[in-house]
C-alpha cells in the first residue's frame, strides 16, 4: 500500500540563501520500502495551517545511502517550502510516501554510454542523483552536465556538483550557465532554450554520439532542449524529462479513450499491493481520487494538477478521459496509463491497476 510514514528529519541545512537539503532517517524495517532509483522523487505532507498540504520533491542522494536526502527551493509565499525552512529542524518527523517517478536511470555496470544532463534551477535535484549513481555504477559510461540558474549565489548543490568533478575529472563534464550573471565565455551566458542546447552541443559533444539524456526543468525549457536534442541522435524514448513547476499554458484536454456523454454509474475498482476495492461513481463526481477519498478510500496524489504523477496508475479494463496531462510521456499514454487525479470514467467498469509499473 503506497501510504505515508513518519520519518524523523536528521538535519535540516540551507543550500543557498533559497534553497534547503533535507536529510531524512530511514529505519532499518522501512529501508526495503523506500529503496529508490535515482532520480525518483517522494510525496511529503503535513498539516499546515490546519490544512493537509503535499508536495512532491526529488530525491538528491544516491540508493543506498542513508539517510535520504532532498532538495528543496524555498519559493516567496510558497506554503509547504517556507514551512520546511522556518519551522521544521532536526529530530522533527515528516509524513513521507515512498519513492517512486517514471523519470529515473537503470544503472548496468557493463554500459559504456554518453550521457548528457541538463537542469535549470532546483532541476538539478534527481539529476544531482542521476548524475553520481551513474558515474559510481558505470565505469565506462562519461556525463556532460548544462546546468542552468539566474546566478551562481542561488546554484544548489554547487559544492557536491565540484567534489563529484574531482572524483571523475575524467568521465564528468560540468558546465555552469548564468541568466544574470556574466562569464568568461558568452556561451555560458543565457538560458537552456534551444539555441543554446544546439550551440552548447556542437561545442561540447565534438562527434560524440549521445545514448541517453535526462532534463529536468520548467514546462518550456525542457520542450526546448528537447527540440534541439533530436537533431543529435535521440530517439524519444532516450530523452527522459522531468517538469516542475506549473505549466505556463494550460493544456487543452487529452482524451485517451473517448468520453462517454452520460452521468451514470461507473462501478470502479481499484487494485492496489494485489487487494481490490470497488466503488460506484459518476461523471458529476469530479476526478477518481476525490470520488473514491468521498468513499474512503485513499487513492496516491500530491499536486493534483497533472504534473507529479503520483496518481499514475493502469487501465485494465475500461475506459477514462482525462483532462490535462503534464507528468506523462506519450509512451506511457499509449501503454494505457492515465493520472487518476485528472481522470474521469468514460465506461460503465473501470479497472485501474496501481501495481502494474
Ligand atoms: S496528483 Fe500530481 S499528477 Fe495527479
Amino acid at each position: 500500500m503506497r501510504q505515508f510514514h513518519k520519518l524523523s528529519i536528521a538535519r535540516l541545512e540551507h543550500e543557498t540563501a533559497d534553497s534547503v537539503r533535507l536529510s531524512l532517517a530511514v529505519p532499518a524495517e522501512l529501508q526495503a520500502k523506500f529503496f529508490f532509483q535515482p532520480g525518483q522523487h517522494l510525496p511529503v505532507q503535513a498539516t499546515i495551517g490546519g490544512k493537509l498540504t503535499r508536495r512532491t520533491y526529488s530525491i538528491c542522494s544516491v540508493p543506498g545511502q542513508w539517510p535520504m536526502e532532498i532538495g528543496i527551493r524555498v519559493q516567496p509565499g510558497g506554503k509547504f517550502s517556507e514551512f520546511v525552512a522556518n519551522e521544521l529542524k532536526a529530530g522533527d518527523l515528516l509524513e513521507v510516501m515512498p519513492p517512486f517517478g517514471q523519470f529515473h536511470a537503470s544503472i548496468d555496470p557493463g554500459n559504456a554510454r554518453i550521457y548528457l544532463g541538463f537542469a535549470a534551477g532546483s532541476g538539478i535535484t534527481p539529476i544531482l542523483s542521476i548524475v553520481r549513481a551513474l558515474l559510481e555504477g558505470e565505469p565506462k559510461s562519461r556525463f556532460l552536465l548544462f546546468y542552468g540558474n539566474r546566478r551562481l549565489r542561488t546554484t544548489m548543490f554547487v559544492d557536491d556538483l565540484y567534489a563529484l568533478k574531482n572524483r571523475f575529472p575524467e568521465r564528468l563534464q560540468l558546465y555552469f550557465l548564468f541568466s544574470q550573471e556574466d562569464q568568461e565565455f558568452p556561451i555560458f551566458d543565457g538560458r537552456l532554450d534551444q539555441e543554446k542546447t544546439e550551440a552548447l552541443c556542437d561545442t561540447f559533444l565534438r562527434g560524440l554520439a549521445p545514448d541517453q539524456a535526462f532534463i529536468c526543468g520548467p514546462d518550456t525549457m525542457i520542450e526546448s532542449v528537447r527540440a534541439a536534442l533530436q537533431q543529435y541522435g535521440l530517439r524519444d524514448e532516450e530523452v527522459h524529462t522531468e517538469r516542475y513547476g506549473a505549466p505556463r499554458q494550460k493544456a487543452a484536454p487529452v482524451d485517451v479513450r473517448r468520453v462517454a456523454a452520460d452521468a451514470e454509474a461507473t462501478q470502479v475498482t481499484v487494485i492496489m499491493d494485489g487487494h481490490e476495492k470497488t466503488f460506484s461513481m459518476t461523471s458529476q463526481h469530479g476526478n477518481i481520487v476525490d470520488a473514491a477519498a468521498a468513499q474512503g478510500i485513499e487513492l496516491p496524489y500530491s499536486c493534483k494538477g497533472g504534473v507529479c504523477a503520483t496518481c499514475r496508475t493502469w487501465v485494465r479494463e475500461g475506459e477514462v478521459r482525462m483532462d490535462a496531462n503534464y507528468g506523462l510521456e506519450p509512451w506511457e499514454i499509449d501503454k494505457g496509463y492515465v493520472l487518476a487525479c485528472q481522470s474521469h470514467p468514460a465506461s460503465r467498469k473501470l479497472v485501474l491497476d496501481y501495481d502494474k509499473t
